[in-house]
């Protein structure tokens, strides 16, 4: 269902198929044509309003599975008067899955994903197969993903998932990172691990448009 700019994406649930996305130009959603842009794990949404107040000329989605965190998210909208975001509350994956028509995005951001540190959580991962061929999919050709995160073993693995899906291309040369990124933005979590001093990983990589 959508509501007040927020699309809910039930985690459990096997109807997914049944609901007519009303499509990104429709009243509820953006009203208008314009370039996507979509943050996954947006957390309290700072990093991504802060994209949508500087860029009003494109549009904003924020994708986050907790309602508490959507919920600020929502917040932000209503107090910067911002009509270029909308919100997700639901799981990376399914929503870009089912909900997303193909070529949508015309860039995609993944900031500071949850690293489940631990060996036998790395399964839970968001950031592998199958969830980059959906990206690539979702997304127009030539069109950049961008990930940050502080946790070096989840950049690796991330790196390495990247180099060998055929349907990306890496920005950066060899180790294919960078640890500073001038104008990237701010968000809760960068701003706390850099004031910690743990050394960042800005990740990014080009869509070849092929299917
Ligand atoms: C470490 S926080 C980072 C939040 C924000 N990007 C930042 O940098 O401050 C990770 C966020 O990702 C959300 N999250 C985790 N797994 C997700 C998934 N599969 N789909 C959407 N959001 C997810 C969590 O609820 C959490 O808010």
């Amino acid at each position: 269902m959508i509501h007040d700019r927020i699309l809910y994406v039930p985690e459990y649930y096997d109807k997914h198929h049944e609901f007519a996305f009303p499509g990104w130009e429709s009243p509820e959603i953006f009203g208008r044509k314009a370039p996507i842009e979509a943050e996954y794990c947006s957390g309290n949404g700072a990093w991504v309003a802060e994209k949508a107040l500087a860029h009003p000329d494109r549009n904003w989605v924020a994708v986050e599975l907790q309602f508490e965190r959507v919920r600020k998210i929502w917040s932000k909208i209503q107090n910067l008067g911002l009509k270029n975001l909308f919100v997700v509350c639901g799981e990376g994956l399914t929503f870009t899955k089912y909900y997303v028509s193909s070529g949508s995005f015309s860039a995609t951001y993944v900031n500071f994903p949850d690293p489940w540190p631990k060996d036998r959580h790395a399964k839970k991962r968001l950031l592998q197969e199958p969830f980059f061929s959906e990206i690539s999919r979702a997304s127009s050709p030539g069109a950049i993903t961008t990930v940050a995160t502080d946790h070096a073993d989840y950049a690796r693995q991330t790196i390495e998932a990247l180099l060998q899906n055929p349907l990306w291309v890496p920005c950066f040369p060899s180790p294919h990172y960078i640890t500073e990124y001038e104008g990237y933005g701010a968000s809760y979590f960068e701003e706390l691990w850099r004031t910690q001093g743990v050394p960042l990983h800005y990740i990014q990589f080009a869509n070849r448009g092929v299917q």
